[in-house]
């Protein structure tokens, strides 16, 4: 019996050695989506701030146009613009029509970079010249949670865009015109920890200035006027966050704005109306009170 016990000893050694160099190998050559340990949670909290899901699902419409509401992330939201109307695209795990086949490659190229995977660049529309400054690891944990949600087979809608903001190779020259990669991400040294923060969660994840700062006859946002407010929409306009509108938020404490994220309660005792009552309940409310007050020490101090 001993013996056999002894001769059984050697092949287990051998297997596990075999296993382990095998395993190690796997881990060696295997694509990077499956070597970074995504943290899925922080995936779904970026997913929120970031409002992926408020356009890319479609909330459905009452009256005469009515239709109902889309499956989540299938896409097909109408986003009326100067330009034309677009279509959102379907971004659930469908082989077909979502990112099924996607690399992460793909995937931070076309959040970061604006480009999709055939390298045709996106229009604008799609909040990408604030998402650039997306830190690698949110890019990572987004897709991680984004390939855990379920599929929809909803096939992509084309855009109903006028000319010639119909051609999409336009969009090379306005990227070379207005687009800045990973502007949007850089921080100042000279400004709190919670300055900073706040700059991160408005400039690329909450995306304010697509609302908030006016843009350019091309629609690019103007830098210059960062969330000096934008008289013709997106749905009407929007309000001026800087001390210029003497009766804007200049007159709120931190606190006010704070609580106004969350529940979109005014001091005056109103509510956010319209596509801020969405960025309220989507996004800001799904905040922690923390990345809520960053929010607020950054708002006070726009000059
Ligand atoms: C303000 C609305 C809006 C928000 C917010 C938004 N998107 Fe989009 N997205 C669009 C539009 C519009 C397009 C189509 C752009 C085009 O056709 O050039 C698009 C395109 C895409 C594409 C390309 C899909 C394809 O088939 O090529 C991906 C991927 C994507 N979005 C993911 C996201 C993620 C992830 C988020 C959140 C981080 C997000 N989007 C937030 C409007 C939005
Ligand atoms: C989709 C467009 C859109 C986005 C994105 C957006 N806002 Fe707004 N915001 C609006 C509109 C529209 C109003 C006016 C709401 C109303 O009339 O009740 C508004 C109002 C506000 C107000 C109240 C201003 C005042 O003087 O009454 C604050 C503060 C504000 N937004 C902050 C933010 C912050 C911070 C973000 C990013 C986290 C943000 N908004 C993103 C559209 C947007």
């Amino acid at each position: 019996m001993a013996n056999v016990q002894i001769n059984r000893s050697i092949p287990t050694r051998l297997i596990l050695k075999a296993l382990s160099v095998g395993i190690l190998t796997v881990a060696f050559f295997a694509p990077p989506s499956f070597v970074f340990a995504a943290d899925v949670k922080n995936g779904e909290y970026v997913f929120h701030a970031s409002g992926c899901g408020n356009c890319h699902t479609d909330p459905g419409k009452k009256g005469k146009d009515a239709r109902p509401m889309g499956d989540p992330l299938a896409g097909g939201r109408p986003l009326k613009t100067p330009f034309g109307t677009f279509y959102t695209p379907n971004i659930t795990p469908d082989k077909e029509s979502g990112m099924g086949a996607w690399t992460f490659e793909d995937f931070r190229r076309a959040i970061v970079e604006g480009k999709a995977p055939n390298t045709a660049p996106y229009y604008p529309a799609f909040p990408y010249a604030s998402y650039t400054g997306m830190k690698e690891t949110d890019l990572q944990d987004l897709w991680a949670y984004m390939q855990a949600q379920p599929s929809h087979a909803r096939k992509n809608q084309k855009h109903d865009l006028k000319f010639p903001f119909n051609m999409r190779g336009l969009m090379h020259g306005w990227r070379f015109l207005f687009f800045d990669a990973k502007s949007t991400g850089e921080s100042d040294q000279s400004q709190s920890a919670e300055w900073n923060r706040g700059a991160y969660l408005v400039r690329v994840m909450a995306h304010c200035g697509e609302c908030h700062t006016p843009r350019n006859v091309m629609g690019a946002m103007d830098w210059g006027q960062e969330l000096a407010g934008n008289p013709v929409g997106p749905g009407g306009k929007i309000p001026d966050l800087t001390p210029r509108n003497k009766n804007g938020i200049v007159t709120w404490s931190a606190d006010d704005i704070v609580e106004y994220l969350s529940s979109g309660m005014t001091p005056e005792g109103d509510f956010a109306g319209g596509e801020m009552a969405e960025v309220i309940d989507h996004s800001t409310a799904t905040l922690t009170t923390e990345d809520r007050k960053s929010i607020a020490v950054f708002l006070k101090a726009l000059k």
